[in-house]
């Protein structure tokens, strides 16, 4: 069953055997980031932790837990969604959107449900409060200094909330937008929001902002697992993402609507932060933060939030992460999208056989690329197509191969890539934005781009030499070897690929 809550999935987590309970007091400051680290950097992933004696700057401990890496797996991202394994969810949106011309009108109907069926389970409204409720401060009463936030890095500008749902909402279309944007925790009632320029929730910042206008935002803590992942999913911006929840889910996300602004919550939320920013203040200064690229970004101007009311749960758990040198919990969040999207890139670049974003090129940095090479220069038109989509167009390198490289073995794809290349010949450079998070591009989010062409070259592109087969063994010797293998005394296992 997918979680509702984070109680039921830090149990279902702990019933898993990947949970480690930590009784000990752990300080919010440095500490509990140095224990996280080392665990996501254990082969896997490491166990899930539940901090349950925070200790706070001024040396209390927090009556709220500290859950962390609970993504932090495979396993646990696949138990996240309810999944076994998360390319059946890619499967799952491939049939929705296998769009055949309709035949008549039993496939125009069939086609339509088919469709329907990624809105099935949208978000439900509910009337009164919601659990995320039981306890409500605002004005005076909130502080957030009771909220168990980490101070992550030795050279982070303060605390940050890590693994927040940004509600915010298009003041055109009215539509919602959840983002998994940082906060950095400034005073009793003020934080900064780091969503970066080429995000939904910036856009729908600038319209208030050009409007004029006071806007509401709501920072959404715990609850349901899939609602956190969709908050880091790249949707297009018309997409509500507790809509693609909910179709996760198979279950419209519960909301209910925030005590101090017309914005609606998830009900199941374990706190809820909710704030307004006034377009006619100025920028505060942001950062500096350890950030997943595994150095510092660099401080900057962000809008601040001040914080009108803070909601919880009777008993809430505190869900956080932390970013830094790769691999982390990060990678697994994305790994999930890098799945679940593969069909979404495949509507319009069908050629696209598989991709994979390693762990060490932090998503942007490296997007390695398999297609169905039919005709010259078609490797070039796919990386032209995915710098023109969405947020792939941050993509800093992208390498493309063959069909019959497995790019999700990064050793075998730079083996065959780096033997197919004539580095002159085969790379180009192109224009573009360039992720916030880029310390190297010549300007702040503007830059070079580097494709590679790494498929075998043809004859229609002007390669007149002849190109040579991989080695592999006949399958007859080795099935004679694989029949005499165990009586040959070598302990390495026999068939390594
Ligand atoms: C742990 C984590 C932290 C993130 N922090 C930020 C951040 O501070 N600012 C930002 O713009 N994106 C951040 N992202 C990436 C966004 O969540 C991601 O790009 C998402 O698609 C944004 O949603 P949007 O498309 O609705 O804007 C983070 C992602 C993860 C997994």
């Amino acid at each position: 069953m997918i979680a509702d809550s984070i109680r039921t999935f830090v149990r279902q987590i702990d019933e898993m055997g990947e949970l480690v309970r930590v009784q000990r007091p752990v300080a919010l400051a440095l500490e509990m980031t140095e224990i996280a680290d080392r665990c996501m950097k254990s082969p896997g992933g490491g166990p899930a932790l539940l901090f349950e004696a925070p200790v706070r700057a001024d040396g209390s401990v927090s009556p709220i837990p500290v859950a962390i890496n609970l993504f932090g797996s495979m396993r646990r991202m696949e138990r996240a969604l309810g999944v076994t394994d998360l390319d059946a969810i890619g499967r799952r949106i491939a049939e929705l959107i296998r769009v055949q011309p309709p035949a008549g009108l039993r496939d125009k109907l069939e086609l339509l449900s088919r469709l329907a069926g990624l809105a099935r389970f949208p978000p439900r409204r509910q009337s009164g409060s919601g659990a995320c409720q039981a306890v409500v401060e605002r004005g005076p009463e909130v502080d957030l200094r009771r909220v168990p936030v980490m101070t992550c890095w030795p050279g982070d500008g303060g605390p940050y909330i890590t693994l927040p749902q940004v509600v915010s909402r298009d003041p055109v279309t009215g539509t919602r937008n959840v983002g998994m944007y940082r906060v950095q925790v400034l005073e009793r009632d003020l934080v900064a929001m780091h969503w970066q320029r080429h995000k939904v929730g910036a856009a729908h910042w600038r319209e208030m902002a050009a409007r004029g206008e006071r806007m509401p935002v709501a920072i959404v803590l715990g609850g349901d697992p899939a609602s956190i992942y969709a908050a880091s999913a790249p949707l297009p911006p018309n997409v509500d993402e507790y809509l693609f929840a909910g179709f996760l889910r198979g279950k419209g996300v519960p909301l209910v609507r925030a005590v101090t602004s017309d914005l609606l919550v998830p009900a199941d939320a374990d706190l809820v932060i909710e704030g307004y920013i006034d377009p006619a203040e100025p920028l505060v200064i942001e950062g500096p933060f350890g950030d997943h690229t595994g150095f510092y970004s660099l401080a900057d101007r962000y809008p601040a939030v001040h914080v009108t009311a803070i909601t919880h749960r009777e008993h809430p758990i505190y869900a956080s992460t932390i970013v830094g040198r790769p691999p982390m919990e990060d990678y697994y969040l994305g790994h999930a999208t890098e799945r679940i999207f593969l069909p979404l890139l495949q509507l319009t670049v069908p050629e696209i056989v598989d991709y994979h974003m390693p762990a060490p090129g932090i998503f942007h940095n490296l997007v390695f690329v398999s297609i169905d090479k039919q005709y010259p220069g078609q490797a070039w038109k796919v990386m032209n197509a995915l710098w023109g989509m969405g947020l792939m167009s941050l993509a800093k390198v992208i390498v493309v191969v063959d069909r019959d490289v497995n790019v999700r073995d990064p050793d075998e794809a730079w083996w065959v890539a780096l033997n197919h290349i004539d580095p002159e010949r085969d790379t180009r450079f192109t224009m573009g934005p360039i992720d916030v998070l880029d310390h190297a591009s010549r300007a702040f989010t503007y830059g070079s781009k580097m494709g590679i062409d790494a498929t075998r070259k043809w004859k229609d592109e002007g390669f007149d030499r002849e190109w040579p087969e991989v080695i592999t063994m006949d399958a007859a010797t080795r099935e004679r070897v694989d029949a005499i293998w165990s009586e040959l005394g070598i302990t390495v296992p026999g068939r390594p690929r």
